[in-house]
């Protein structure tokens, strides 16, 4: 069985699709790491991210697995666990522009494929529902109002990065949707299947709770 959960940044997506891999006991694959992975691995070399054909590269080369971890799941890019690293907002700036080359994506859905052939997996991103499982059994679309996913980044690093303010956030945020909606290639677009939960409201047990209810029984395969 795979699970498809779609939507835009800051929707409560990899949270929410954690949890319920862990309930579940489902493998989960967080498909915006690898973008993040790609852009990171090109930043690295010194490869502008524009340069389609020499990030392509990247991407063809690049060994990305996912790991338990203590906490949250680890990403491991060619055996070095980059996990943090990832997570940054520069790191998510040039995904977003790895993320709309053709190449790029044709070989990260290939791997993304690959990763859930053998069902059970709980896969979130933006084009999951629509083209890397179509068939998927089930598939979400979660969304909320820009300004409260705003709000919902800034409660998160403020801690720990009081100079951001969330101003600077809702632009960012602002800028990310725009791009991830307009791009050519697979933009973010819900699956005509999906169903469509609005977590402006709510908070995360009653997003889990609410979809693990719609998934219903599971059957191990
Ligand atoms: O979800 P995220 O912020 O980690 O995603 C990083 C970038 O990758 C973002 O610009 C959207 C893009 N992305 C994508 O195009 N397709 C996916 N399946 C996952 C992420």
């Amino acid at each position: 069985m795979i699970i498809a959960i779609d939507g835009p940044a800051g929707s409560g997506k990899s949270t929410v699709a954690q949890l319920i891999a862990s309930r579940l006991n489902f493998k989960y694959i967080e498909t915006g790491s690898m973008y993040r992975a790609v852009a990171w691995k090109a930043q690295q070399a010194g490869i502008d991210p524009g340069d389609t054909e020499r990030v392509a590269e990247v991407a063809r080369t690049i060994s990305i697995e996912f790991q338990p971890g203590a906490e949250r799941q680890k990403v491991m890019v060619d055996g070095e666990d980059l996990t943090p690293v990832l997570k940054t907002e520069t790191i998510g700036r040039l995904a977003a522009i790895v993320a709309a080359n053709k190449a790029v994506r044709e070989i990260m859905v290939a791997q993304q494929q690959n990763m859930g052939q053998n069902g059970n997996a709980v896969m979130d991103g933006r084009d999951i529902g629509t083209v890397v499982f179509p068939d998927a059994e089930k598939k979400f679309f979660l969304v909320a109002d820009q300004k409260e996913r705003a709000q919902r980044r800034h409660e998160e690093i403020k801690a720990k990065h009081p100079e951001v303010t969330f101003e600077r956030i809702y632009e960012q945020l602002q800028q990310r949707d725009y791009e991830d909606e307009n791009r050519e290639v697979s933009p973010l677009v819900p699956a005509k299947d999906s169903i469509r939960l609005d977590t402006t409201q709510m908070n995360i047990d009653d997003v889990v709770a609410q979809m693990i209810e719609m998934i219903g029984p599971v059957h191990s395969q």
